[in-house]
């Protein structure tokens, strides 16, 4: 059986049906588009011509000058609303105030601390009841950004350069990503999760010569040391030949005595000059003008795994961008501005899904964003559950909430009396992205948190779109557990085979887009063959001979048209609803000195989705240092730690596993089909994991399978 056809009978099984309700019982004046009719309609005139539907939706953005063209499609690049020029900072922030809405919440932060913030926070017994909470108005928030984007200047940022940006989520990570795009510098986001070779990679890839990042951030309780991690960074581009001009630092935890790194006039690892952002911002004005951009311009780059080499700068521009997000985010969440909604995305910014619905999609709409910077679980208790989430909804009153099936799998785990102990009933919209969701954890969700009212939407995209691809939209379209059911407005969704023809109902597929949109991905950076190799090289439509977009996921439709998303066919794996490419595991185990060759897989985890497992041959120099014994659990703990050290906590191995050699095929492939079976426990090689697993009968048995 192929894995489409396990995943085809499992999802056929799922029957149930849940109709939109009517707005009023939510909450809602209205619906945005509030029958399936109606949707139906929408997509079919957005599909059969885009250029009408979209010149209508550009509407919705503030122009410096018009576009004259809507788009120019010459296969794999589009260009969208040509000749225009508008600020994706203006949109968010500027034409608010200009419009009279400056005292209106744009941000509303809530810090993890619970105790005084006097030293570590874990430490101390005498919690305090409140969180440390921010709000910031349209027009404290474009003074904010304002002081920063000229601070930008002054340290020699220019129009077109690439600021890297690794911080926690406190509002001036929003700040700072709002004050690059305000004068025309593109950010680059690197999750704080990431380790310092993250930033390194990503810096020298992206020429970036100036980070932004803050001293540490709270997590469950700890103290994640970003500023270190910076500093580790710009010793190793230095290394490289690459010289990072300034880091601009936020101090946040004030968990150690200033480095001698800000004293004045010395602060500086080599050339690389080190700034507190609470000296510097605001010592060069108030005042800095939205630089007029080109609907083309770079807006972001955001770095996304992939199955081979190193990670993709993915490109979007700025004007393609805003006009799908701000859509996407209005009709996915039913969202107004004026009415009282307050939205809040669990995912940090460091991520597409942060990008799009914490920040761009949510200020151009004018609703509240809520940033959360820490865990569910802080504070800790027993088991190491938590209720913070619940706490903050009720205390926020928070409408509409934006969360990852693996979060919620966490939060079943938990049991359901956390959130019954909290007062939600203002929620009307719940969101789910980043993996396919099970039908159990989407019940859940509808039990304990929706209240069996709260419509779900489900919905499925990518770094690479930019904006949600398939999604229901609450007041219109029925929804599924576990499908993210129809295509967004504007985009021509298909299911295909290898020669690119669409496939009936239930077939397992290959997932495409037939057509541009505006907010696809622009290019790879630096590297126009991964771009063309990765999205558009493998599948043609057959009518037309023209590439088609693949997101590299296997999928089918139902017989009402559902797409139900059954996963990655390439060699990434999404570990916690992170991408993670299996070759960024498998270099940093092989960047140990005893380990000869590594293979990884994932395979199925209950919480996490997937799980990691490396399959690792170990170097005679191991052997030679320890004759006659194997390989021990404490080489198992130093391999995952130097995993953990050179990517990040996401990447490191559930399992390792030592073998003597790996299983490949005549031709020398690694036959991971079978290495994912031995993870999962499907085919077993050794039970006794203190000995070496021995691949070659079960190798030379499936040579022809794989
Ligand atoms: C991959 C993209 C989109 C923002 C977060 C992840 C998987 C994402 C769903 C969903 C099934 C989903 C796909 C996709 N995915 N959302 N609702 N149902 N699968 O962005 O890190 O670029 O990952 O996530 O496999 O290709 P990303």
């Amino acid at each position: 059986m192929s894995t489409s056809d396990q995943a085809t009978s499992v999802l056929l099984q799922e029957k149930r049906v849940f109709n939109p309700k009517p707005a009023k019982q939510l909450g809602f004046d209205r619906w945005h588009i509030d029958s399936l009719e109606q949707y139906k309609a929408l997509h079919e005139a957005s599909v059969r011509d885009p250029e009408s539907f979209w010149r209508e939706e550009a509407k919705r953005l503030d122009w410096f000058e018009p576009f004259h063209t809507v788009c120019q499609w010459e296969a794999p690049d589009a260009k969208w609303f040509l000749g225009g020029r508008t600020n994706a900072c203006y949109n968010c922030v500027d034409r608010h105030v200009q419009a009279g809405h400056g005292e209106q919440v744009a941000i509303i932060w809530e810090g993890e601390p619970v105790a005084p913030r006097t030293g570590h926070p874990a430490s101390s017994s005498a919690y305090a009841k409140e969180p440390e909470i921010r709000r910031l108005t349209y027009r404290e928030l474009q003074l904010e950004v304002s002081r920063c984007a000229s601070t930008l200047k002054a340290l020699g940022v220019k129009k077109g350069d690439v600021v890297t940006i690794y911080m926690p989520m406190i509002p001036e990570l929003a700040i700072a990503m709002l004050a690059c795009v305000r004068i025309g510098a593109a950010h680059s986001v690197i999750f704080g999760g990431f380790a310092p070779h993250a930033i390194t990679e990503r810096a020298i890839d992206a020429h970036s010569k100036v980070i932004i990042t803050a001293d540490g951030g709270y997590r469950r309780g700890d103290i994640v040391p970003l500023q270190k991690n910076v500093e580790e960074s710009v010793t190793q581009l230095a290394n490289h030949g690459h010289i990072i001009n300034h880091v601009l630092v936020v101090k946040r935890t004030g968990h150690q005595p200033p480095s001698e790194r800000f004293k004045t006039g010395a602060s500086h690892i080599g050339a690389t000059k080190f700034h507190w952002w609470h000296e510097t911002v605001g010592a060069s004005g108030d005042a800095c003008p939205c630089e007029s951009m080109d609907s083309e311009d770079m807006l972001f780059l955001l770095y996304t795994s992939g199955s081979t080499g190193k990670p993709k700068g993915i490109v979007h521009t700025t004007a393609g961008y805003l006009a799908f997000v701000q859509m996407t985010a209005r009709l996915t969440f039913n969202l107004f501005p004026d009415s009282g909604q307050v939205f809040w995305c669990s995912a940090d910014i460091g991520w597409i899904t942060g990008h799009s619905y914490v920040l761009y999609g949510l200020l151009m709409n004018r609703v509240p964003t809520l940033m959360y910077e820490g865990a569910p679980n802080f504070p800790t208790m027993e088991g190491g559950k938590g209720d913070r989430f619940w706490e903050i909804i009720a205390r926020h009153r928070v409408t509409h909430f934006y969360t990852a099936p693996t979060a919620i799998r966490t939060f079943m785990k938990w049991g359901d009396e956390l959130p019954a102990k909290h007062d939600m009933s203002c929620l009307k919209v719940l969101g789910t992205v980043g993996e396919p969701i099970n039908p159990e954890a989407w019940m859940w969700y509808h039990k304990h948190i929706g209240r069996e009212v709260c419509p779900i939407v489900d919905t499925y995209w990518q770094t690479e779109t930019g904006g949600h691809i398939c999604t229901p939209i609450p007041g219109a379209i029925p929804t599924k557990p576990g499908s993210c059911t129809v295509p967004m407005l504007g985009i021509d969704a298909a299911i295909v085979n290898e020669q690119g023809e669409e496939l009936g109902a239930n077939k397992g597929g290959l997932f495409v887009i037939r057509k541009p949109w505006p907010s696809m991905l622009r290019g790879v950076f630096g590297n126009r063959e991964r771009f063309i190799s990765n999205y558009f090289g493998r599948l043609k439509d057959p009518a037309t001979g023209q590439p088609l977009y693949f997101s590299a996921d296997g999928a089918r439709r139902d017989e009402d048209g559902y797409f139900w998303v059954q996963g990655r066919v390439d060699d990434v794996i999404k570990v916690s609803g992170h991408l993670l490419g299996t070759m960024e595991v498998e270099s940093a185990l092989v960047s140990h000195p005893f380990v000869a060759e590594a293979a990884v897989v994932g395979y199925p985890h209950e919480v996490k989705g997937n799980a990691i497992c490396a399959f690792v041959t170990l170097r005679g120099t191991w052997y030679a240092k320890n004759p006659g014994k194997q390989p021990s659990d404490e080489l198992r703990k130093e391999l995952i730690a130097h995993v953990r050290k050179e990517v990040g906590a996401l990447a490191q191995p559930d399992q390792v596993r030592f073998t003597e050699g790996l299983p490949k095929t005549r031709s020398g492939k690694i036959m991971r089909r079978l290495l994912r079976d031995v993870a999962a426990g499907v085919e077993k090689i050794t039970q006794d994991t203190t000995t070496l697993e021995d691949f070659s009968v079960v190798a030379k048995l499936r040579q022809d399978d794989e």
